[in-house]
């Protein structure tokens, strides 16, 4: 359940009416409506909102080069590499509309100073104040934002850039630098990626600050990472389930859409030292020392907001294939572009080649539908989300969700929104492939509408355990 403080933080989708909009094309015998991209430039210009809803989390960023500090707030910063442990974050490069413009001042300073600050900041007077300070200032003053945030902050402990004596959570990076994954092939010869619109960028994490009362498991983070919807008619499609196969002892990656950082279901933050109120843990320099082979411990070493695409596929034989993907973003609006990490590398059982990866190699395609808040829908992420299709070759179907067959890519067709995408190209992070999708086109059941949306809050909120 959400709490009130949340509650002026909702998002709401759709904002208008799908009707109304001539790029939304009904198509009554399937009762979906749909919107084929990329749109035009002059379309664009108009309003570059998301054309459709994706469940981006929210954060703060800063950054400081000679003295100079800016302030930024980012949608869809994802952790997209386990090892070495890698966030990205994306930045507008291009003049799209009032809404995506260059982020010029901040990019810079960052590409300079090499180093940036994620925060997180108490649901409250902190948050506003700061997404104030944002929204009041112009990009060319992004250097005025913190001052006029009227909020204090210190210096980083790995980098110049200020951290919030109010934030609960920092995630403190440098830009990544080349080096080689477990087989010996090149990563990050380049930092970041110019994708269409935006720029991003690959942060190695190398500190994590966490507020000592969370730390110590006396206040949680509480986080709800699916959006809510109901659905009002019955999807199309079939589901054709045969006997599970036993998951036995194997490991199993537990889910919930209500997470709560720390609990019995999450690892403990295992700290160094602390400072200024913060429990402190430093991530090892080099992605070798910090792999562990244990599951267990090979899990993020503390709570990073992310949501879960369903990425679906057909096999060569047309078999249907369906992987939950908690690294899948947002990165480029102009074209739009979803960008699943899959895991390649074969360390453990939590981090082994899936194969989903060939997969969209081959095909060179893929679907992401958003999941939402239902027990079924949770049962097939935890099902999908565990098993491979390799071992199960009728997973899709036994995962419980009905599958229509769509030409590109299976739909699950009880989700409420979905995206065709096309694979452009893919990155290799260490342990990831960042596979770049084209958003081709998009399908929104009809049943979502103004008066029955999806209901989203893009920030964590921490909340103390004794009350
Ligand atoms: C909530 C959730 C999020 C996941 N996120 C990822 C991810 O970001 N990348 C990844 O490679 N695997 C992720 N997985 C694991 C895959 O979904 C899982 O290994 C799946 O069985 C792979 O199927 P495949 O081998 O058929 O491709 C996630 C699992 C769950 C339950």
């Amino acid at each position: 359940m959400l709490s009130k403080a949340l509650h002026p933080h909702k998002y709401f989708w759709p904002q208008s009416d799908l009707r109304e909009n001539s790029q939304w094309k009904f198509i009554k015998n399937k009762n979906i409506y749909e919107m084929t991209l990329p749109e035009d430039t002059e379309i664009l210009a108009k309003d570059s909102r998301w054309p459709a809803f994706f469940p981006a989390p929210m954060c703060f960023v800063t950054t400081a080069f000679e003295g100079n500090q800016a302030l930024e707030k980012v949608v869809g910063a994802s952790i997209v590499n386990r090892f070495p442990y890698v966030l990205a974050l994306s930045f507008c490069k291009k003049e799209l509309s009032d809404r995506h413009y260059c982020r010029q001042q901040f990019t810079e300073t960052l590409e300079r100073s090499q180093g940036i600050s994620v925060q997180y900041l108490p649901i409250g007077n902190s948050l506003n104040r700061v997404m104030n300070a944002i929204s009041s200032t112009l990009e060319n003053k992004t250097f005025k934002r913190l001052e006029k945030s009227g909020l204090t902050t210190r210096e980083g402990i790995t980098n110049a850039s200020p951290v919030f004596e109010d934030a609960y959570m920092v995630y403190e990076g440098r830009l990544a630098k080349p080096g080689k994954d477990f087989d010996g092939k090149p990563i990050f010869e380049k930092p970041w990626l110019d994708a269409g619109s935006h720029r991003v960028y690959f942060f190695e994490i190398n500190l994590i600050q966490l507020r000592q009362d969370i730390a110590k498991g006396q206040s949680q983070i509480c986080w709800q990472s699916l959006p809510t919807w109901k659905p009002s008619t019955t999807s199309q499609g079939s589901i054709k389930s045969s006997p599970k196969p036993d998951l036995g002892v194997r490991y199993q990656k537990g889910y919930t859409p209500h997470y709560k950082f720390p609990s019995l279901g999450t690892i403990a933050f295992e700290a160094d030292t602390t400072e200024n109120g913060m429990a402190i843990k430093h991530l090892p320099p080099l992605p070798e020392d910090q792999v562990e082979v244990d599951n267990d411990r090979a899990r993020w070493p503390c709570f990073f907001p992310s949501s879960v695409g369903m990425i679906t596929s057909w096999t060569r034989e047309r078999t249907p294939n369906l992987m939950p993907c908690g690294s899948t973003t947002i990165i480029s609006r102009n074209p739009f572009i979803i960008t699943p990490c899959v895991s390649y590398a074969a360390i453990n059982e939590r981090y082994s080649p899936r194969k989903t990866l060939g997969i969209l190699r081959e095909s060179g395609k893929f679907g992401c539908g958003i999941p939402y808040i239902d027990e079924t829908v949770i049962d097939a992420i935890r099902y999908a989300g565990n098993i491979s299709l390799s071992g199960d070759p009728k997973k899709v179907a036994n995962a419980g969700l009905p599958i229509e067959d769509s030409e590109w890519a299976p739909i699950c067709s009880s989700l409420p929104i979905h995206f065709d995408c096309k694979v452009v190209d893919e990155i290799r992070l260490g342990t990831h492939i960042m596979f770049i999708g084209e958003v081709l086109k998009i399908r929104v059941r009809a049943d979502v509408t103004v008066q029955n949306c999806l209901e989203w809050v893009p920030w964590p909120e921490v909340r103390n355990n004794r009350v």
